[in-house]
């Protein structure tokens, strides 16, 4: 059911499958459930014999017989102690891939809903302070402590508070968000519900992409169900307390996964950010205390619920605790999602996990954090992944998504995607982003057309836009375009500046 696999022809295979085993009289039980995140390797076709299950992949139509029959030379063993299973520490992707993903039995079975049955046992600061104690930050990008953000809003006076989840996953390279929502979503509802009882909201809200509409679709589902089952509503689990959500779906601005620039959209506004302070925490969605947390985070609560603040804590590495789901993507042999404690250094997981380029070439720069994100070269791949770790680096964690390029990628063309992004998706709301994009661009034109005295021009705008800008996205998006000029000075014409 998740949309990648079926974008592989996911459907195409269930489909040969099903008529495969009728035209053999076999009695065959086919589910349907998310991506273990083995992207390479999809569409999976996983056999479960005696409570294991076997893997088959990437699985084509034609190959519905030979897997019946336990004969297709696409076998790959049981795909638990498949390598890129078996050194991954699943916590927040633990039922991912392997439960179905609408089913609140199967959830229940794999773990689900014992976070949210402690939490109910818990006072809000309880659940407050379980949420510090486990180190958890922001998974949007921005790290900032999750448990800090909820008392914000616990403690803020008011007679309604809200929770909104950030699914405006639109960075580059990234697809956590989509994968959870698609796979495992009772566990991003579990998250909200918990994150209402820390800090007394009893609404919450799923602003999703309108590019998701699997997710939309499995979301809303999910929503129904667990409404119909007592889990969302006025009295959650016999408890006493209520807890309702909706999803409400964007129309595909990337501003829009700004967090006050969000918020104007859910209220039906134009997305255009807001001035920060008020932050959100204080007057957030409808003018109220709001929670505005990524997918990730709040995916990520009822584990820390399950186990135990500890229990998460005791991963990661720094001041980075806990695990992060690593998205890899872009020229890449082996691309996926790998769920990992803080601390892998950049190199292993662009050769180790992802197994260098699909082209065969040598890797040239990996983007890390999306289209704002820094190009890191090879010379920096023992950089450990963790917020203090990449910053250190002239780099950022952001979403945790990927994206790899051997040494053909023109690094000035990329420089200048950039300010075309920003141009392109800026909210117009300030002068260093609105206009410094498109003179970005137009600079980087001049750089290109051998004007190598525009690169001090160039440099200048960018500190204007990292110093001047309102959000992240003119704030940030000097990061890939210096990072390019800094790696690769040669191919911004001051190599030649200096040959002549
Ligand atoms: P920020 O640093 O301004 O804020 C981080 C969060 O902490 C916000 O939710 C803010 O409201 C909250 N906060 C700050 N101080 C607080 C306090 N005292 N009490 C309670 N809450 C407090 O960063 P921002 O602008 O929200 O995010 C920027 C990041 O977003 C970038 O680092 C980038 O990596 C990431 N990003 C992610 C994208 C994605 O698709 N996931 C896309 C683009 C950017
Ligand atoms: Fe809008 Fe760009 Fe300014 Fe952000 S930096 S507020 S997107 S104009």
């Amino acid at each position: 059911m998740d949309s990648a696999a079926k974008a592989l022809g996911a459907e195409e295979v269930a489909l040969a499958l099903r008529a495969e085993a009728e035209a053999r009289g076999l009695e065959v039980e086919i589910l349907r459930n998310g991506t273990r995140g083995m992207i390479w390797l999809e569409p999976l076709v996983e056999v479960e014999i005696d409570g294991t299950r076997h893997g088959y992949g990437p699985a084509e139509p034609a190959d519905a017989g030979a897997i019946l029959s336990g004969e297709s030379d696409k076998a790959l063993g049981p795909v638990e102690s498949l390598d890129w299973m078996a050194r991954q520490t699943r916590l927040t992707f633990a039922r991912c891939g392997v439960i179905e993903p609408l089913s609140l039995e199967s959830y229940e079975a794999h773990g689900g809903l014992s976070g949210l049955r402690r939490a109910l046992q818990m006072s809000d600061e309880e659940i407050v302070t379980e949420v510090k104690d486990s180190g958890l930050r922001g998974r949007g990008g921005a790290g900032f402590p999750t448990g800090i953000k909820w008392e914000t809003v616990r403690t803020a006076k008011a007679y309604r508070k809200y929770i909104v989840c950030n699914a405006d996953e639109g960075d580059s390279g990234t697809f956590a968000d989509r994968m959870i929502m698609e796979g495992d979503p009772f566990c991003l509802i579990e998250g909200m519900a918990i994150a209402g009882l820390g800090v007394g909201a009893v609404q919450g809200y799923v602003y999703l992409r309108s590019e998701y509409p699997d997710a939309i679709e499995v979301m809303t589902r999910a929503i129904e169900t667990a409404r119909a089952a007592g889990v969302l509503g006025a009295d959650i689990l016999g408890s006493g307390r209520a807890f309702d959500m909706e999803v409400r779906v964007g129309a595909g601005a990337y501003v829009c996964g700004e967090e006050t620039s969000l918020l104007n959209s859910l209220e039906g506004k134009r997305g255009v950010v807001r001035a920060k302070p008020p932050l959100p925490a204080i007057e957030g969605a409808f003018g109220k205390p709001t929670v505005v947390n990524n997918v990730i985070s709040l995916a990520s609560v009822p584990v820390i619920f399950e186990k135990g603040a500890q229990h998460y804590a005791d991963f990661g590495l720094g001041r980075s605790r806990g695990t992060i789901p690593l998205q890899i993507a872009g020229n890449v042999a082996r691309g996926g999602l790998f769920e990992t404690a803080f601390g892998m250094p950049l190199g292993e997981i662009v050769e180790g996990l992802g197994g260098g380029t699909a082209t065969g070439r040598p890797v040239k720069a990996v983007q890390v954090g999306g289209p704002l994100g820094a190009y890191l070269g090879p010379g920096q791949f023992d950089t450990p992944f963790g917020y203090e770790e990449l910053d250190g680096a002239g780099g950022l964690v952001g979403h945790a998504g990927l994206v790899i390029f051997d040494d053909t990628a023109d690094m000035l063309g990329l420089a200048r995607f950039a300010m075309e992004f920003c141009a392109v998706e800026s909210c117009g709301k300030c002068t260093p982003c609105r206009i410094g994009a498109v003179r970005g661009v137009e600079t980087l034109d001049r750089i290109a057309a051998g004007d190598s005295a525009a690169i001090e021009l160039l440099t200048d705008l960018c500190e204007t836009m990292t110093d001047g800008s309102l959000c992240a996205l003119g704030g940030l998006t000097p990061y890939p375009v210096m990072s390019a000029l800094r790696l690769f000075p040669e191919e911004f014409g001051t190599a030649r500046e200096a040959a002549e």
